[in-house]
């Protein structure tokens, strides 16, 4: 199910990370409510599969821009790229991640700063790229991505849940400093999303049951469930909420 929001169309939106899970089913939303999309990822293949899927359904193409985020050289140019190609972004969704398992006994420097660099720092460094646009608009919206598992304190994911908690922190701390220029962030907590990862690598049959045992919402969750309250946040409908946390995970924390 889903809701239309009239002055998301032709809006220009960034998603990182949109190539594949959660970030996915965020591309498609925005294309189907007539937003201007563009997207970064590593995965070309998946990319290429979700442009020609959309084109299908949609008859719009969505840009794509090959990108590692680690690299945070390099994302100043990317958004410049990407904006010349939809326009000035109004929406940015801070989504892409990678939720690998180390113990902390196996952790050196620099597996440490990957696990932050993938999950934290381009949070920053993106942001900080489409912000003159949206300050010059007076407007703008961005949606950074934490996630339950620091609040439920998974076993073996601690790089990952130091940059999930960080989010928080970043979230609040933008959301102050350009209070005065129109931008609005907040972060979106997902619990446990279905996505195609999650199903190969690490939740099982047996998992899934339990998950939904101790949900309250009693089904499986998907990226879409998650897509609707970005699309929410990303709208002038939420044009009250800045610097907080909006948790879709059917009631597990
Ligand atoms: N699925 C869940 O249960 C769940 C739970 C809590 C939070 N989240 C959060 O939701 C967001 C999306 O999660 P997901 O489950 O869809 O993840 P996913 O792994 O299915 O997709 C992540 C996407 O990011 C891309 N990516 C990874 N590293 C990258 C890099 N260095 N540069 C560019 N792109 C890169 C991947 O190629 C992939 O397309 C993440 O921020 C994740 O932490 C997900």
């Amino acid at each position: 199910m889903t809701a239309s929001y009239h002055d998301i169309d032709g809006k220009s939106v960034l998603v990182t990370g949109g190539a594949s899970g959660i970030g996915a089913s965020i591309v498609r939303a925005f294309c189907a409510q007539g937003a201007h999309v563009g997207f970064f990822d590593i995965d070309d293949d998946a990319a290429q599969s979700l442009i020609d899927e959309i084109r299908g359904e949609h008859g719009v193409t969505p840009v794509y821009k090959s990108l590692d985020l680690r690299d945070q050289a390099a994302i100043p140019g990317a958004v410049r790229e990407v904006s010349a190609a939809i326009g000035v972004i109004d929406i940015l969704v801070n989504n892409a991640a990678r939720d690998d398992r180390h113990a902390p006994e196996d952790i050196g420097p620099e597996q440490w700063r990957d696990g932050l660099d993938v999950n934290l720092s381009h949070h920053f460094f993106c942001a900080k790229a489409v912000a003159p646009g949206m300050k010059e608009k007076g407007a703008g919206s961005i949606i950074n991505f934490s996630s339950v598992s620091y609040m439920m304190g998974l076993p073996d994911l601690v790089t990952y849940e130091t940059a999930k908690a960080g989010i928080i922190g970043l979230t609040r701390a933008l959301a102050r400093d350009w209070s005065h220029d129109g931008i609005r962030v907040n972060a979106v907590t997902p619990g446990c999303i279905m996505t195609q990862r999650q199903l190969d690598l690490w939740i099982t049959p047996e998992d899934e049951e339990r998950i939904q045992e101790q949900q309250c919402v009693k089904r499986r969750l998907v990226g879409d469930d998650v897509a609707q309250m970005v699309l929410f946040l990303a709208s002038d409908v939420s044009s009250a909420c800045s610097s907080q946390n909006f948790i879709v995970d059917g009631g597990i924390v």
